[in-house]
Formats: C-alpha cells, sequence, structure tokens
C-alpha cells in the first residue's frame, strides 16, 4: 500500500436552487468521475419530471442521469421534488489496473438535503484479491438487513458474485467492527434520508490480502461487559456460496469470552457439510458444528471462520442463515477485604488505581469509586474486580495533633509508619504525616539518632532507601531530605503546620520501613520561618538551598541557617546558584555573620551582586528573607567547604618568641639561684624542674615540626623499663631511639618523667627536642644558644610555665599557640587535668629519688 492519501468527494456539486413558480431549478456540476442520478421513488406516479435544460430546449423524464463534469440546469416541475425523487451519487474505485492507495471516501455534507441521498461506491480489485475497507474508531456495528441505524446513516455492503449479489450486511457507525474485507468486486451504499444532515464516517479503501474466503471482518471488543450480534451474508435469505466467512476478534485481557449461535437456519447441503473453525491465541484451535455448544468463558483473541457447504440455490431449499452473538465479561471474581482504622488515631488510606487502561473496579461499603478514601477512625469493606497489584497505589496519612508548646512534654513520638493490618497485597508507596499544631508555635524535626538529615540537591542527591518531603503549612515545599550516616542537618524548625511525607527510593514497599524516620518535638515561635542547624562535614562540601528550590521562597518569608564549625577549621561559603526577583515591595536579603554576634556582618540585597566566596572563621549564620516578588523568583543554592585554618606564622612566632623570652627569664634567676646554691644538696633546686616535669614545655612544642613527626615515637619508643633501667644504671645502653634517654645522661633521672609516663604521652619529643642531654657541662646554655631557639629544654621549665601554658591554650584556640597544642599535643590540657592526681605522684618521685644525677648534670 502506498502511503499518499486521495481524498475522493462525491457530489461537490455547485448547486443553485431556484424556485420559479411551482417548479424547482437546480444548476448542478458533477464532479469528475462520479455519476448524479436523479430517479422516481417506487411507487409515485407520473405527476412530476425532472427536466434537463439544453440550451433553449429541456428533455423531460422520471429519470436523469448526469456524468459530464460541467454545470447544468436540472428543473423539476413540482413543488416538492425530494418527496418524488432520490439522487444517487455514485463514484468507481478501481484498484484493479492501477496501483490503489489507500484511499479516503467522504461524501460532501451540503448537498441535495432535500432528497434522499444515496451515496455509492464502486469498489474493484485484482480478481482472487479482497477489498478492505477501514474504518476509523469507532468502528462499524452489524444490523439486521430489515433494520436501519439510529442515526439514520445506514450503510450497505454489496459484492456481486458468480451467483449474483450478496448483501453482506448492514452497518451502522459507533460500534466494533474495525475493518471488513470482502471478496473481488462490490459496493459501499450510504443511505441518507432527506432533511438529514450528513455527517459520515471517513472510511478508506484499499487493496487488501488475497482471497480467504466471501467476507473478513476484524473486531476488537471493549472492555467490561459487552454483547455484540453478527449476521451471515444474506441473512434470512439464505447464503448458498460455498464459500467461508472469517470473524477475527480481539479480546481485553481479563475478559471471557462466550459465543452463542442464536438464530441459525442449516442450509441444505449437497456436499459436505458448514463447520465451524475456531482459533484461540495462536496455537488451539478447534472445530464444532453450528448446532453444538460454541465456546463459552474462554480468555483471549479469537477468530471464527464459518465453512459454508455447497448448496443449490432453489426457491424452496434454503441457504445459509446465522445469526451469533459475542459477549464478553471480567475474567476476575472480586478480592474482599476489610480496613478498620478505628484504632490508629489520625490515619487514613487512599488507594487509587493509576491505569487508566485497567479494568480494575474498586468498591468501598460496596459503592463503585475511582479512588477509594477511608477516612481515619472508620472501618470499610474494599472489594477490587481485576485490579493488578501494580496499577494500584496505596497511599496513608496520618494527621498528629502536636501537643501544646506550654505542655510539659512538648516532644511527639518519632515518626514511623504503623503497621497496616490490611489483607490487601498492595504496597505502600507513601506516608505523610501532619503534624498539626495547636497554637502559634514550631515543630523541630530531628533525625533519629546516630544519624543526620541530608538535603537532596542536584549535586548530592538522596540516595538513601526513602526519601522525606518536608512541606510547610500550606502545602509548600521546604525540600527533600533523606535521613543519612554523612548528614548534615541536625535540626529543622518550621514555623507552624508541617506535613513529611515519605516516599520510596529503591525499594518498594514502605511498609517494610519501620522507621523511625523523623523525632519531633515543639518549642515556642520563631521569627524566621524556617531555621536549620547544620553542621558541615570535613569531608565534603554540603549544600544550603532555600525552601522550595529550585521554585522560589515564598513571599516574605525567611530562612536562617546556623551553622556551626569545628575548632581549627574555616568556612568557606559560595552563592553558587541565586535566583533573584524584582522586588514589589521590600527587599530580599541575604546576610552572614559570626553566632557570637562579636564579628563583622555581611549582608547583600536583591539590587547588589552576591560577592565571591565569604569565609567565616567561626560557627555563623546565614540569613535569607525574601520580599514580596513582582516577578521571578528568590531562591538561592550555597555551598560550603570546610578548610584546615592555615597556622598564622608570624603569630606563632611572636608567641613562641614571648614564650623563649620568659623561659630564659626564668632560666637565669634559675641558674641564680643554682649557682648560689652549688655544692649543696638541695632538695628545692629539685623542686624548680619536678612539676609535672613534662618535655611538654613550649619549648617541646617545637615550631617546626609536624604533628605527625612528633607524635610518631612518643608511645612507641619508651616502655616504662627501659626507663626505669636507665634511672637506675645509667651505664646500661638504651633501647629507646630517643637519644634523650639513650645517652642515659643525668637528664634521664629527672624524676618528672616517671610519673606522668603511662597517662601522658610525655616522651613526645625526638632526640632534638633534648639537645639538652647533650650538653652535660652547662645545661643552660641551650638558652642563649639562637639555634635552639625552637628547641627549648623543657626539663628545666618551671611548674608555673606549664600550668600557664595549659591555660593559655585553651584561650588561644585559633591563635598561634595552636602550635603548642597541635605539636605537643593534649600534653598541656592533660597536664592541667590530671595535676592533682600527679602531683602526689611526683612529690613521691621526688622523695624516692635523689638528684645527685641532677647534681651532676648542674
Ligand atoms: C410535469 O411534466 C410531466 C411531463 O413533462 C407531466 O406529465 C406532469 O403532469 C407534470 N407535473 C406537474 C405537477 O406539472
Ligand atoms: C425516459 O427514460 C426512460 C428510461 O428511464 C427511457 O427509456 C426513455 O427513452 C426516456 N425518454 C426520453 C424522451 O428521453
Ligand atoms: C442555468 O440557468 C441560469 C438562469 O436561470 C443561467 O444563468 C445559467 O447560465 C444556466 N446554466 C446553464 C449551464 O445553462
Ligand atoms: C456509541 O455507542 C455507545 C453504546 O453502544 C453509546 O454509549 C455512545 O454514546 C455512542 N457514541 C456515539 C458517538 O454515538
Ligand atoms: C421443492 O418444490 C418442488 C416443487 O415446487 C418439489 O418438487 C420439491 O420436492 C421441493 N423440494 C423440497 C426440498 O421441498
Ligand atoms: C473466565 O475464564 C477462566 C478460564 O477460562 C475461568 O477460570 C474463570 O472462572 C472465568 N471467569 C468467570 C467470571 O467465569
Ligand atoms: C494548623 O492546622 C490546624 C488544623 O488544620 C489549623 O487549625 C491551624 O490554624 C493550623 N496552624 C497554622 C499555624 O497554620
Ligand atoms: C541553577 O539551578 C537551576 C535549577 O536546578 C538549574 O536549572 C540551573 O542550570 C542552575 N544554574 C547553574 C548556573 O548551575
Ligand atoms: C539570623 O537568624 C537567626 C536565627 O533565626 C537570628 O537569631 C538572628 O537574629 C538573625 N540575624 C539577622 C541579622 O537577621
Amino acid at each position: 500500500m502506498g502511503s499518499c492519501v486521495f481524498p475522493v468527494f462525491i457530489g461537490l456539486i455547485l448547486l443553485q436552487i431556484h424556485k420559479i413558480s411551482e417548479c424547482h431549478k437546480i444548476e448542478v456540476t458533477p464532479d469528475s468521475g462520479t455519476i448524479i442520478e436523479f430517479s422516481k421513488k417506487a411507487g409515485h406516479g407520473l405527476d412530476c419530471s425532472v427536466c434537463k435544460e439544453e440550451g433553449p430546449s429541456e428533455t423531460c423524464n422520471s429519470s436523469l442521469k448526469l456524468t459530464e463534469a460541467q454545470p447544468t440546469n436540472v428543473t423539476f416541475n413540482c413543488s416538492q421534488p425530494g418527496d418524488v425523487f432520490n439522487v444517487a451519487i455514485k463514484q468507481e474505485i478501481d484498484c484493479s489496473t492501477t496501483d490503489c492507495s489507500i484511499i479516503a471516501v467522504h461524501p460532501d455534507s451540503t448537498r441535495f438535503l432535500e432528497f434522499t441521498r444515496t451515496f455509492n461506491w464502486h469498489l474493484k480489485v485484482q480478481s482472487g484479491k479482497m477489498f478492505q475497507l477501514d474504518f476509523p474508531s469507532p468502528g462499524m456495528r452489524q444490523i439486521k438487513p430489515s433494520e436501519s441505524c439510529p442515526d439514520k446513516h445506514t450503510y450497505i455492503i454489496t459484492t456481486y458474485q458468480r451467483v449474483g449479489l450478496t448483501n453482506i450486511g448492514s452497518f451502522c457507525r459507533n460500534g466494533t467492527i474495525s475493518r471488513i474485507q470482502v471478496l473481488y468486486k462490490g459496493r459501499v451504499t450510504l443511505e441518507v434520508p432527506k432533511g438529514t444532515d450528513l455527517n459520515p464516517s471517513d472510511i478508506k479503501v484499499s487493496m487488501g490480502p488475497a482471497a480467504t474466503g466471501v467476507v473478513e471482518m476484524d473486531v476488537k471488543l471493549p472492555r467490561g461487559a459487552f454483547s455484540v450480534d453478527f449476521f451471515t451474508p444474506d441473512y434470512l435469505t439464505g447464503y448458498y456460496d460455498e464459500q467461508k466467512m472469517k470473524w477475527n476478534f480481539a479480546v481485553k485481557p481479563m475478559h471471557n469470552f462466550t459465543v452463542r449461535f442464536q438464530h441459525y437456519i442449516p442450509p441444505e447441503c449437497q456436499k459436505k457439510t458448514v463447520m465451524c473453525d475456531y482459533a484461540l491465541g495462536d496455537k488451539t484451535s478447534f472445530t464444532v458444528a453450528p448446532t453444538e455448544t460454541q465456546p463459552a468463558n474462554k480468555q483471549g483473541d479469537f477468530s471464527l471462520t464459518l465453512t459454508n457447504c455447497d448448496t443449490k440455490k432453489v426457491a424452496n431449499v434454503s441457504g445459509l442463515s446465522l445469526n451469533f452473538n459475542v459477549e464478553v465479561f471480567r475474567s476476575g471474581t472480586p478480592y474482599l477485604c476489610t480496613v478498620d482504622l478505628r484504632n490508629e488515631e489520625g490515619l487514613s488510606l487512599q488507594i487509587e488505581n493509576k491505569n487508566r487502561e485497567s479494568y480494575c473496579e474498586m468498591s468501598l461499603n460496596s459503592v463503585m469509586q475511582e479512588k477509594i478514601v477511608v477516612p481515619a477512625g472508620t472501618k470499610a469493606d474494599l472489594s477490587f474486580f481485576d485490579c493488578p497489584v501494580q496499577d494500584l497505589q496505596l497511599t496513608a496519612t496520618k494527621v498528629i495533633d502536636c501537643p501544646s508548646v506550654s505542655a510539659r512534654d512538648a516532644t511527639g513520638p518519632s515518626l514511623t509508619i504503623p503497621t497496616l493490618d490490611l489483607n490487601l497485597p498492595v504496597p505502600l508507596h507513601q506516608f505523610t504525616w501532619l503534624l498539626r499544631l495547636r497554637d502559634q508555635s514550631t515543630v523541630d524535626l530531628m533525625p533519629p539518632k546516630g544519624s543526620s538529615l541530608h538535603q537532596s540537591v542536584p549535586d548530592k542527591q538522596c540516595n538513601e532507601r526513602v526519601s522525606l518531603l518536608i512541606s510547610e503549612t500550606e502545602g509548600s515545599s521546604i525540600g527533600q531530605f533523606c535521613s543519612a550516616a554523612e548528614g548534615t542537618i541536625q535540626k529543622i524548625q518550621i514555623k507552624g503546620n508541617v506535613s513529611i511525607t515519605v516516599t520510596p527510593n529503591n525499594i518498594k514497599d514502605l511498609s517494610q520501613e519501620k522507621g523511625p524516620f523523623l523525632n519531633f518535638g515543639i518549642s515556642p515561635e520563631i521569627t524566621e520561618n524556617v531555621i536549620y542547624t547544620v553542621s558541615p562535614l570535613i569531608s565534603g562540601p554540603m549544600y544550603l538551598a532555600t525552601p522550595n528550590w529550585p521554585d522560589g521562597m515564598n513571599p516574605s518569608s525567611s530562612a536562617s541557617w546556623i551553622i556551626t564549625i569545628p575548632q581549627e577549621y574555616k568556612a568557606e561559603l559560595l552563592f553558587s546558584n541565586v535566583s533573584k526577583p524584582k522586588c514589589d515591595s521590600g527587599h530580599t536579603e541575604v546576610s552572614i555573620g559570626p553566632l557570637d554576634s562579636q564579628g563583622q556582618t555581611q549582608s547583600w540585597r536583591e539590587d547588589q551582586s552576591f560577592t565571591g566566596p565569604v569565609v567565616q572563621q567561626q560557627s555563623f549564620y546565614l540569613n535569607m528573607s525574601n520580599c514580596e516578588p513582582k516577578s521571578d523568583r528568590f531562591a538561592v543554592l550555597s555551598k560550603i567547604s570546610l578548610q584546615k585554618e592555615i597556622k598564622k606564622f608570624l603569630s606563632i612566632i611572636l608567641a613562641i618568641v614571648g614564650a623563649l623570652l620568659l623561659l630564659v627569664i626564668i632560666a637565669v634567676i634559675v641558674v641564680c639561684v643554682i649557682r648560689k646554691r652549688k655544692n649543696k644538696p638541695n632538695n628545692n633546686r629539685s623542686s624548680i624542674f619536678m612539676p609535672r616535669g613534662k618535655p611538654v614545655l613550649p619549648g617541646n612544642a617545637s615550631f617546626p615540626k609536624t604533628r605527625a613527626d612528633n607524635e610518631s615515637h612518643v608511645y612507641a619508643s619508651i616502655d616504662d623499663p627501659t626507663m626505669y633501667g636507665h634511672l637506675v644504671d645509667k651505664n646500661q645502653p638504651a633501647e629507646v631511639d630517643s637519644g634523650a634517654w639513650s645517652n642515659g645522661h643525668q637528664v634521664d633521672a629527672y624524676c618528672p618523667f616517671q610519673g606522668p609516663m603511662d597517662s601522658v604521652p610525655a616522651a613526645t619529643d625526638s632526640s632534638a627536642e633534648y639537645s639538652l642531654d647533650r650538653r652535660e657541662g652547662d645545661a643552660f646554655q641551650p638558652f642563649l644558644n639562637p639555634p635552639n631557639t625552637f628547641n627549648l629544654p623543657k626539663p628545666r621549665s618551671p611548674l608555673i610555665l606549664q600550668g600557664s601554658l595549659g591555660f593559655e591554650d585553651r584561650r588561644m584556640m585559633d591563635n598561634a599557640l595552636n602550635t603548642f597544642k597541635s605539636v605537643g599535643d593534649i600534653n598541656p590540657i592533660r597536664l592541667s587535668a590530671d595535676e592533682s592526681k600527679l602531683q602526689p605522684q611526683m612529690d613521691s618521685d621526688l622523695d624516692s629519688y635523689p638528684e645527685p644525677e641532677y647534681e651532676e648534670s648542674v
């Protein structure tokens, strides 16, 4: 078949009606290839004639045939020729010689309204083939030949056979027959009574396949209960030819069909018998006699081929006549269940059929519904008829009336999905909690213990099992979240009623997810609409999206983020995607400031350009408020990355120099004191060094060293026996890699090292720091020796200094003295914490060990 479509209009005729006294005059111009014929209706006398004007003369007769495609004046000598004459409009479509593409047949609708019109399309294809008629949806419906169609548009299909004319059948529009194929040569007739507007179907004509019988029909049976009748050719007058006729039925899934032969007149066969061959699907086929029971309660597409026998066409010999009926109906039985929500406060259920094509019928308490809603606190009987589970969507909503903020316990239960005892094999597709507030207060949403929330943004989407859509009072979304191990949001506070909808991400049935999904509490009203409490991850950037992102924030609404920055880190905030509105009234504002409200605050309006990265050294807030926009929207996506604070060398050096100076002064004093009392065994002296005499002193925090260097040997290298061994016997070779110990010098004898050894990583220092050991002669040289500036001889540092160092450390977290913390590590802090414990121990150490070694060293 070609693809082009030739519309063929029949009766596109220029027509003028002049009413001259009792006469009608019509100017008619037939289309090319079209014949127009006026003929008297049967039973009318000769009291009216149709005349054709030929120049000055006219010829009148009881009929008139116009074949030329030229204007012709036609007159009638009666006032209402439509009562006497019919008009037949004929067209021939010959597919036997030409390459016959699909032809759309469409009669013109306006002409000859006062006549009964008969349109005839004469169709012819190559012999041995069938001509094919395709009917647009809805298709055709067969009626008894004696009937006429309700819309007065009756189509009659006739075929010219060897034995003469055979009436295939009469058809009306709006039916189930989508295609009729007829043997070789025939005619389609459309009859429209006078006064009826023509409202024709487009019929497509084409050359069909090789002949299989006299007629073949394709029928598409509709869904639901339906019954349709078919009639054999020449119904009631009898069909005599030994031919086949075939019907192909398309049956919708979930339907059974039953065939009944309602009226059967058997032909008188000379040879053979009439047979009904059924084919079910592709595989099953069987043959039954017309008098036997026809298939019933079967499923699937099927075809019926009726083969007539050889019959002699004689007046008193009957031919074949069959009227059969095909009925379709649902195959399934309803699934019944009961839902009892009386024990689940505030819980309601909705069940929806998502497949419009399905034959699913749902009823609630025996009333058929498009969508089932079981209200909270009720019990309902549900029935499902032919409802494939995968087409159904079950959603549940639980309304929680929150405790008042003034209530003693303003914490709600955690949000978990209750067990839905439904007996219903429908997966739970969505669960919504509506948190309703009694008063002007705030809902605090917290992730369940051990997790935090993560907001799904295009750059970092939720890929957990479920997603939580959090929305404000009027259903405007705040965002899509999930509960994740690597989340950043610790709390979301929302002013007003809140809805939380959990939907599955990569699972099918939510009812298996028991949660808890969130915890919630009620707190007093906040000024912002939403406040997030977030802790950015060290491991990667986090994104902050304004509520409803990427759509705009609600007009005149505000959001705030309280961002906690861990110590030793700074945050870099970048507005990575900003959409600014034109404001009708007010301004949008974005402001950033440190939480302790001492630092500098920065802010921008929509008419200013948002600057590049903003660096915050401490925990800060980010507030955004929208104006009343005239156009466009306010939506901001910000990105926060944490970076380890880079030390400020200058301040560190200054601090170290300061500490050194202090040490030098102290050392000088000590030296003076020692020199004064030299040669006298002196407990006092030792006391100077005893203090938590850790090598943890400022000097210990030798700046250039990295933490790794310092920590590396601490515990590994020192073990008590070794140390004690040293202390007892200085000649024993040291097994410790620290130069200080291996040298076994007097320094080793310092008591202070013993006490805290276990609890404090005292030996944090590498050999370099113990340069003191090498300076046997004069312990205090290093202080004056510039190269040793950073290698402070801690053992000699007095107690006071250490204590103060511990405190300083805390005050100067962000400052240069961090260095001490990182290099000397926790020592100063631990020392002070352990002070009380260590003190006595050291004292005893002091007592037990006399100071000869020390004496030597000095
Ligand atoms: C119309 O003309 C025919 C013959 O031409 C005549 O027999 C007939 O009576 C006429 N009818 C009327 C109504 O004049
Ligand atoms: C009138 O029509 C009939 C057939 O309808 C025909 O036999 C007859 O010759 C026609 N008469 C005239 C005068 O044309
Ligand atoms: C038909 O008649 C009208 C006048 O009644 C005339 O103008 C017209 O030319 C005629 N048409 C033909 C084809 O004779
Ligand atoms: C077609 O027929 C069905 C019943 O068979 C009827 O409900 C429907 O209205 C009809 N449609 C038209 C366009 O006539
Ligand atoms: C048919 O009618 C003829 C006479 O009209 C008669 O001879 C013949 O038997 C009849 N056949 C049958 C089958 O009735
Ligand atoms: C439809 O047919 C199937 C088998 O063909 C049968 O099991 C089922 O009961 C039938 N349904 C009805 C409603 O009869
Ligand atoms: C929350 O919902 C309840 C019930 O629908 C309503 O009465 C109340 O006004 C709402 N509160 C707010 C702040 O919208
Ligand atoms: C900003 O976000 C919107 C919404 O997701 C997106 O369409 C747009 O491409 C983004 N623009 C940039 C510059 O990333
Ligand atoms: C920013 O938001 C926080 C939290 O709501 C609020 O405490 C603070 O006052 C706001 N700051 C500004 C400048 O609006």
